[in-house]
């Protein structure tokens, strides 16, 4: 009696095999996903193009170029003394995102302005020099960003964002 419980109690040949296949298996897929989860990390080359050099020697004042960093547009604008100015003459109390233009420029690149050219609405790219505010305007749902890049009316909820960006010298700008 009892030897017959035990043999029912003991897994069957087949039933180990398939016990020990099922394992390995869970430990094959341990050890397959470790490489993937590694090969996700960027390697130095990665990293190295995250950075993008341009040469802002040929903008002009008053003149804007895009160029692309990690899959995004990138707003270079020069801004005009008078643009300047009007940026900052506006009252913080006047924004739905209260940032100081000064805040938003590198101290004594004031004319240069660098942002990433995507509306904060729902990721559209604003058209430049339009809007009510003399800057960029999303026409996607309407939202209108002044020549410092800040929201001022429409659904977009906060300014558009600066990257990380330095000038090495005066005509060469480095964005990452
Ligand atoms: S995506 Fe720009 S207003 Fe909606």
């Amino acid at each position: 009696m009892n030897k017959k419980s035990d043999y029912k109690d003991k897994p069957t040949r087949r039933e180990f095999i398939h016990i020990a296949t099922t394992t390995v298996g869970v430990v094959g897929v341990g050890c397959v996903a470790l490489p993937l989860v590694t090969q996700m990390n960027p390697d130095a080359s990665v990293k190295a193009l995250a950075k993008v050099e341009v040469d802002v020697s040929r903008i002009s004042k008053g003149n804007e170029v895009t160029v692309m960093w990690r899959g995004k547009p990138i707003f270079i604008r020069r801004r005009t003394d008078q643009e300047i100015n009007k940026a900052r003459n506006v009252s913080l109390k006047d924004l739905k995102d209260p940032q100081k233009d000064e805040d938003r420029v590198k101290k004594g690149k004031d004319e240069w302005l660098i942002m990433v050219g995507v509306c904060t609405h729902l990721g559209c790219v604003p058209l430049k020099q339009q809007g009510e505010f003399g800057g960029w305007f999303c026409p996607c749902h309407g939202s209108h960003y002044d020549i410092s890049g800040r929201i001022r009316k429409g659904p977009a909820p906060v300014n558009m964002e600066i990257p990380n960006y330095e000038f090495v010298s005066d005509s060469k700008l480095i964005i990452g």
